[in-house]
């Protein structure tokens, strides 16, 4: 694997989740491949499990971690080809981003969308622009369209459910299904676009998107996923069950509507096939996911935020083989 950005850089999802499945039962069996190694992982967002994870999936590696947050930290740089830098960015990444690629030899980055400009945020000039400049390779640690680790992980967490449940997903596809929820204010598609790549690269459940009318998601990811309006309808025989907000994407980044009838609660449970409940954290609660539901039985998301870390252990492992 030469860098990690999106379902793209993956060549078969289903031997990395059984990499990542082996980690967890052996985290340390790998634990000298990235001795004398180092990653750097530069943060133009804030994160706890991204962060975190990917640490802790380092260090089981045997590689150092070193955590940059340039938001705060750094210097404001510029991404522009060109830019006549008479603002408020200090250096271009042209300059930065050769600097940091001699000093570690895996870059990491998060970014978030504006949402105020569809066309520059699904350019990806951020990330872009490091793989172009670093000469290392990079891994995606949320950009402004995407969020592949997360969706790694969500994949891994279905399998692990689906391997403890094997008699039952022997002889069918489990139906999972991608909703919308409520939230207090304009979220990226990355999650949502991200998830819906991988399933439709994956290749292997029912897949149905449901969301209000004007947050239809790019059909970039989307196309192959049944979609659909009508949430009750959607959950019906639903085996997983995954609740995200995002904010609008042809009229972008806007918050058309906030009916709390999208939220996910135990009675809209009784609609599913005693679904799981998968969400990416953090979660406002009570606005996208009731109490009853994060605290009960049937919530993965615990187990999905813990999963974080062989997501990550099985990217950079790949990577570093590489
Ligand atoms: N899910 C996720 O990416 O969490 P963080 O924003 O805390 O990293």
């Amino acid at each position: 694997m030469k860098q990690f950005i999106s379902v793209n850089d993956v060549s078969n999802i289903n031997d990395l989740v059984k990499q990542a499945i082996n980690y967890k039962q052996h985290a340390l069996i790998d634990q000298t491949l990235g001795k004398g190694k180092r990653i750097g992982l530069l943060f133009l967002n804030p994160s706890l499990r991204t962060r975190l994870s990917t640490q802790v999936a380092a260090a089981n590696l045997g590689m150092e971690s070193i955590v940059f947050n340039v938001d705060k930290e750094g210097w404001a740089l510029e991404f522009e080809e060109g830019a006549i830098m008479s603002g408020n960015s200090v250096e271009h990444v042209k300059d930065a981003a050769p600097i940091l690629g001699q000093y570690f030899d895996v870059l990491a980055l998060r970014t978030f969308p504006s949402l105020k400009n569809r066309e520059d945020d699904y350019s990806e000039m951020y990330i872009n622009q490091f793989i172009k400049y670093a000469g290392v390779p990079v891994i995606s640690l949320e950009s402004a369209t995407l969020h592949p680790l997360q969706s790694f992980t969500d994949i891994i967490t279905i399998q692990e459910e689906m391997n403890s449940r094997a008699d039952e997903f022997a002889n069918r596809k489990p139906t999972i299904v991608l909703t919308w929820a409520p939230h207090i204010k304009p979220l990226p598609q990355c999650v949502a676009n991200s998830f819906a790549q991988w399933m439709n690269a994956w290749g292997e459940a029912e897949f149905v998107i449901t969301h209000p009318v004007d947050y239809e998601l790019s059909t970039d990811f989307t196309k192959g996923a049944i979609i659909t309006n009508n949430q009750d309808e959607a959950l019906k025989n639903a085996d997983f069950v995954y609740v995200k907000n995002w904010s609008t994407y042809t009229d972008y980044g806007k918050v058309y509507e906030n009916d709390p009838a999208w939220m996910m609660t135990n009675e809209k449970l009784q609609y599913t096939n005693n679904a799981k409940i998968m969400h990416c954290l953090p979660v406002r609660r009570n606005i996208e996911l009731s109490d009853e539901i994060l605290d009960g039985p049937n919530s993965l998301v615990t187990k999905q935020a813990g999963n974080r870390v062989w997501a990550a252990q099985t990217v950079l492992s790949n990577i570093l083989k590489k």
